[in-house]
């Protein structure tokens, strides 16, 4: 049923896309349409929340495709989830060629159905996923965005409140860098209601919650032992996805196309971006220290590692 609602695409019926697909319709600012390659996948996931409308309380319509992009034309947002996940003893960089060419071929199919929609991308490896995305739409940089930072810094803010006892509510702090093991964590920027994370909690304890962050998908990873997060991931999918569609203007972290920020040029890494109608409307540079400005230049020559050996397979 076509209506006259915004609409948000999502590529991949899995445990995130799924999970994101159902946030956004309990949202109840657009229409869903939701897409997977797995026959009768996405039309059954699609069906089960049209039913959950009645109980819950939205008139959102989703709608499920089986690899047919004429049902996402027209989509404001496109989200993509799809590809291989992580299982245990798996990196995020295990997945990269077969994501590669996954995601390429995704992007390319629903930025044809709509020019002007903005990707926020979720596959990972993140970083590299995101230069992919970028090449296969054509689109300018400012409307491929990649979801990782928004995710790594509720598990930072998470590991913060408990470790202090305080809500997560009021714990505020960025993860930059890559979405992967070189991710950085900045304490010098994360307060508790203001008051700074550094004065609260001891150095070395810090370190600890820090790498526990870092380490914070390969846990869940370990527990689940047949993939990996889905509910906090498509929970900050979603919180991107509110910024551009109500043109919020969240300043969030999230994997936006460097040209000079931070002294890096032409790469994806996790910054603080504003996120809004337009997509990325500004990066915001902030200041680190020394050794945060060391551990971003690694994190950024771990994702054009990926990206070169992504420029050697194509
Ligand atoms: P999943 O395996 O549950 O779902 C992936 C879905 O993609 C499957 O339903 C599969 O059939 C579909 N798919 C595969 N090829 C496709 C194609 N060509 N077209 C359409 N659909 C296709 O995996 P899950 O847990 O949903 O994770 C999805 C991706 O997101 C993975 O790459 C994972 O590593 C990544 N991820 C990234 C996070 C981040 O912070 N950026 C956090 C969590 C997951
Ligand atoms: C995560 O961080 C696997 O990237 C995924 O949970």
């Amino acid at each position: 049923m076509a209506t006259g609602r915004r609409k948000v695409t999502v590529i991949g019926a899995g445990n995130v896309g799924a999970t994101a697909a159902q946030r956004l319709a309990e949202r109840d600012y657009a229409d869903v349409v939701l897409v997977d390659v797995v026959d009768g996948l996405a039309e059954g996931k699609a069906l089960d929340l049209n039913e959950t409308g009645p109980v819950v309380g939205y008139e959102a319509t989703v709608t499920g495709s089986t690899n047919d992009y004429s049902l996402t034309a027209g989509s404001d947002v496109i989200v993509v989830t799809s590809g291989l996940a992580r299982k245990p003893g798996m990196s995020r960089d295990d997945l990269l060629l077969k994501n590669q060419e996954i995601v390429g071929s995704v992007v390319r199919a629903a930025a044809e159905q709509s020019p002007d929609a903005i990707f926020v991308i979720v596959s990972n490896p993140l970083d590299a996923m995101c230069h992919v995305a970028l090449s296969a739409s054509g689109f300018p940089s400012e409307r491929v965005v990649g979801m990782a930072g928004v995710l790594d810094s509720a598990r930072f803010r998470t590991f913060i409140a408990w470790e202090l006892g305080v809500s997560v509510r009021d714990v505020t702090g960025f993860v930059l860098g890559g979405h992967g093991d070189t991710m950085v964590p900045v304490a010098s920027n994360t307060t508790v209601s203001g008051i700074p994370v550094t004065e609260l909690i001891p150095e070395d304890r810090l370190e600890q919650i820090i790498q526990r962050a870092r380490d914070g998908g390969a846990e869940v990873v370990k527990l689940l032992k047949t993939g990996s997060a889905y509910y906090a991931p498509s929970a900050a999918a979603v919180e991107m996805v509110d910024s551009i569609i109500l043109d919020q203007k969240r300043v969030l972290p999230a994997a936006a196309y460097l040209t000079g920020e931070y002294g890096f040029d032409g790469i994806y890494l996790g910054v603080p971006v504003t996120l809004g109608a337009k997509g990325v409307e500004k990066i915001h540079e902030i200041s680190l220290t020394d050794t945060e400005k060391a551990q971003l230049a690694s994190s950024a020559d771990a994702v054009r590692e990926l990206v070169d050996v992504m420029a050697t397979k194509a």
